[in-house]
């Protein structure tokens, strides 16, 4: 048996036979609180799970809402301490140990990289300490890239690339990223093969741009969305789902993706 048996056993949980993954983000409240659409974590993950690859969230929600089937790949974040009514939302460090996260059998966990802040070194320098350890346990490390608090670097490929290489380079499974309209080709380029997952951000008012994005994510090389408030704040969080489903997996166009879950515009 190979001894990259367990990572790949463990990713394979998370992306799914077409390679791809439908991973629902549900870590929010652990800056921002009961955020509309999350305010009971539990009956989401009840309607939403049979319709996604993976779930990413923190250990409580995890332990306390989520009824196990089985049938989800569980990323589970360990990083945070930090809130949005706190200093500084960047100052995040990693809150769960591994052991606690293969206890809960966690299938990936997440930390967060904040390039461009004075959380940078510290973020950075967990996440690869994270990978070397979780290498020992063939336990997948998906990090969450952002890019400090200037909206224009957000969205410019530059400054993606740059976050993305770094995460590569610490040793991440799985990147997650913003998508930018403009050569998001090279942002995942610069991942140098590894897996890329796009954020939503948050809630667009067109269901067909969630869409869009996803579709020109995928073209440009990403492997799945890693969405939370564009299909849980969503009036209709299902069809959203099985619309980026088959964008994501089966190549489906937006517009006709679109057309057959939410019908003709
Ligand atoms: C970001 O750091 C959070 O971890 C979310 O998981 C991420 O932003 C994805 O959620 P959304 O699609 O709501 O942006």
């Amino acid at each position: 048996m190979s001894e990259l048996f367990g990572k790949q056993n463990r990713l394979s949980r998370i992306f799914n036979k077409s390679g791809k993954s439908i991973m629902l983000a549900l870590d929010h409240g652990m800056a921002l609180g009961p955020m509309q659409g999350i305010e009971r974590p539990g009956e989401v993950l009840k309607k939403l799970t049979p319709y996604t690859d993976s779930i990413m969230l923190n250990k409580g929600i995890l332990k306390n809402c989520y009824v196990p089937d089985g049938h989800v790949g569980i990323v589970l974040r360990i990083s945070g301490a930090a809130t949005i009514v706190g200093e500084d939302l960047t100052r995040e460090s990693i809150t769960t140990t591994v052991t606690e996260a293969l206890r809960l059998s966690a299938d990936a966990v997440a930390t967060s990289i904040y390039v461009g802040t004075p959380s940078e070194h510290s973020t950075i320098r967990e996440l690869s300490l994270l990978c070397d350890e979780c290498e020992t346990y063939g336990l997948p490390v998906l990090a969450v890239t952002a890019i400090g608090k200037d909206r224009e670097r957000k969205t410019d490929p530059r400054y993606l690339a740059l976050a993305v290489r770094v995460a590569a380079e610490m040793g991440a499974d799985i990147i997650k990223t913003y998508y930018c309209d403009e050569n998001f080709e090279k942002v995942v380029e610069a991942s140098a093969g590894v897996p890329i997952v796009i954020a939503g951000g948050p809630k667009m008012d067109s269901v067909l741009d969630v869409l869009k994005i996803a579709e020109n994510a995928v073209k440009a090389g990403a492997l799945g969305v890693d969405m939370g408030r564009n299909v849980w704040q969503h009036e209709k969080p299902v069809e959203m789902l099985l619309a980026l489903k088959e964008v994501v997996n089966e190549g489906t166009n937006a517009e006709e993706a679109y057309a057959k879950h939410f019908g003709r515009k």
